[in-house]
C-alpha cells in the first residue's frame, strides 16, 4: 500500500481520455462524451472483481458510509454496533446518520469480536458494521451468523480492504452492502474516491439516487429524471474515476507484491516468540497492507514504536496514541462537539462514551504496532528493514 506508489502511464492515459473530450462528469453531456464513462467501467470492472451485482463509486468512503447507511434505512432511534478500533469516519457516518454508535470489543484479529457481539444488541439495533482493518478481514462468517440469528443487518466497512477475501468470498460482499475507500493512501486510488457494491437492487437504487441529490437516473434527459427522495451531492468527477480505472487494472499485482514483501519480514517477526503476530482468520485473503504484530506490555510497546522510528522503520502505526483510528483519542465525539445543528436531535441518544469500558480492545490495541507495506521497497531497503526492526527487537531483551 498504498496504490499511489505506482501510478504511472496508465493513469495518465486514462485522465487524458477524459479531458480530451472535455466531459468531466460522470452524468450527461452524452454525445460530447465520445462514449467514455470512466466511473461506470469502474463500477462494472469492481463489481464483476468482487463478485456483487452491483457496484456505486462515490466521492469518497465517508460518503459510500453515508450513502450505504441512508439506503439501508439507518437512522434516528437506530443503534448500529462497530469497533473502537477504525478510521474515524465509520462513526461519523453513524452520526450523520442520525443513529447511534455502538462500540463492541475487538478480537486479536484487530476486527470485531463476533463472541462479545450479543452483549451489545438491543431492541435498537439496527445493523451490525465490522471494519476490515489494516487489509485483513474480521470473522466475518461468525459476525454474519450473530446479524442472522437476532435479525439485524450486517453492513460492512471494508474501506482498508479492497482485495481481501475470506474463505473464497471477497470483503464487502457478505453483508447486504460493503463500503470502500479509494484515498490517498488505499490499496487502490482515485485520488478521491469511495464505492459501495451490494447485491441488493434496492439498496442499489436507493444508494444511487441518494448520492446525487435524489435523482432516479432513468433516461437521458437529467431534466425530466424523477426524485423519489431528498439526497446529497456525493458523486465522483470522471477524473478522479479515470484514475480509479487504472488502479483497479493494477490491483492483483498490488497485493501480489504486497504478499511478497509482507511474508519477508512476518518470517523475520516470527522468529520471536515474545512476538505475536496478529490473528488473521485467512491468511490467504490477507490483502496485506499492513503487519501488525502484539508486544507483552504496552510499556514496552510503546518503547518499541519509538526506536523503530528512530531506526528508520518508517510506516510503523501505534495506534493507541493515534488521534484519528482508536477511540481512547476521539476526544471530539467523547466530547459531543458536533459542528452540525443536523445531529442535535440523535444527540440526546448518545451516551457518554468517557464511560465506556471496553478493556480487551484497550490491552489489544495497547500493546499492537502496524507497519504498513510498501510497493517500492527495493530488496536493500527490505534487507535493511528487517536488520533494524531485528535491532530493535533484540535490544529490548525480545526473544
Ligand atoms: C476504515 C475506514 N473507513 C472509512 C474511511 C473513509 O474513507 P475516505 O477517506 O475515502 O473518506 C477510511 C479512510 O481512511 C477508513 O480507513
Amino acid at each position: 500500500m498504498p496504490g499511489f506508489e505506482i501510478f504511472g502511464q496508465e493513469e495518465r492515459d486514462s485522465v487524458n481520455e477524459v479531458l480530451e473530450t472535455g466531459v468531466l462528469f460522470r452524468y450527461g453531456f452524452d454525445s460530447a462524451r465520445n462514449d467514455i464513462w470512466k466511473a461506470k467501467t469502474f463500477e462494472k470492472e469492481f463489481a464483476s472483481y468482487i463478485g456483487s451485482k452491483y457496484c456505486l463509486l462515490t466521492s469518497s468512503g465517508t460518503s459510500a458510509l453515508s450513502a450505504a447507511l441512508a439506503a439501508c434505512g439507518v437512522g434516528y432511534g437506530d443503534e448500529v454496533i462497530l469497533p473502537p478500533f477504525t478510521f474515524v469516519a465509520t462513526v461519523e457516518g453513524v452520526i450523520q446518520a442520525g443513529a447511534v454508535p455502538v462500540f463492541a470489543e475487538i478480537d486479536e484479529t484487530l476486527c470485531l469480536d463476533p463472541t462479545k457481539l450479543e452483549n451489545y444488541i438491543s431492541e435498537r439495533t439496527k445493523g451490525i458494521l465490522p471494519v476490515h482493518m489494516c487489509g485483513s478481514m474480521a470473522q466475518i462468517d461468525k459476525i454474519k451468523e450473530v446479524a442472522n440469528k437476532h435479525n439485524i443487518m450486517l453492513m460492512e466497512d471494508a474501506c482498508q480492504a479492497t482485495g481481501a477475501h475470506y474463505k473464497g468470498k471477497f470483503a464487502g460482499t457478505w453483508g447486504i452492502v460493503g463500503c470502500f475507500s479509494f484515498d490517498s493512501v488505499k490499496t487502490i486510488t482515485c485520488g478521491e474516491g469511495g464505492g459501495i457494491v451490494t447485491d441488493n437492487e434496492s439498496i442499489y437504487n436507493r444508494a444511487d439516487a441518494f448520492h446525487d441529490h435524489g435523482h432516479d437516473h432513468i433516461g437521458n434527459d437529467r431534466g425530466k429524471e424523477g426524485h423519489e427522495f431528498m439526497g446529497v451531492n456525493f458523486r465522483i468527477s470522471e477524473l478522479n474515476a479515470a484514475v480509479g480505472v487504472a488502479q483497479l487494472r493494477k490491483l492483483n499485482k498490488i497485493i501480489e507484491i504486497q504478499k511478497k514483501n509482507h511474508k519477508i519480514i512476518s518470517d523475520c517477526i516470527s522468529k520471536f516468540d515474545d512476538v505475536k503476530l496478529r490473528v488473521v482468520p485467512d491468511p490467504d485473503g490477507d490483502s496485506c497492507t499492513f503487519i501488525s504484530f502484539m508486544l507483552p506490555s504496552e510499556d514496552l510497546t510503546r518503547k518499541i514504536a519509538s526506536e523503530l522510528a528512530q531506526n528508520g522503520v518508517d510506516g510503523s502505526f501505534y495506534w493507541y496514541d493515534n488521534n484519528w483510528h482508536y477511540i481512547r483519542n476521539w476526544h471530539h465525539i467523547k466530547n459531543m462537539n458536533f459542528a452540525m445543528k443536523m445531529a442535535q436531535s440523535s444527540l440526546a441518544n448518545l451516551p457518554d462514551y468517557n464511560k465506556l469500558e471496553l478493556y480487551q480492545s484497550d490491552d489489544i490495541m495497547s500493546r499492537t504496532i502496524s507497519m504498513q507495506i510498501k510497493l517500492n521497497w527495493t530488496d536493500d531497503e527490505l534487507q535493511n528493514r528487517i536488520r533494524n526492526i531485528e535491532k530493535v527487537f533484540f535490544q529490548n531483551g525480545l526473544k
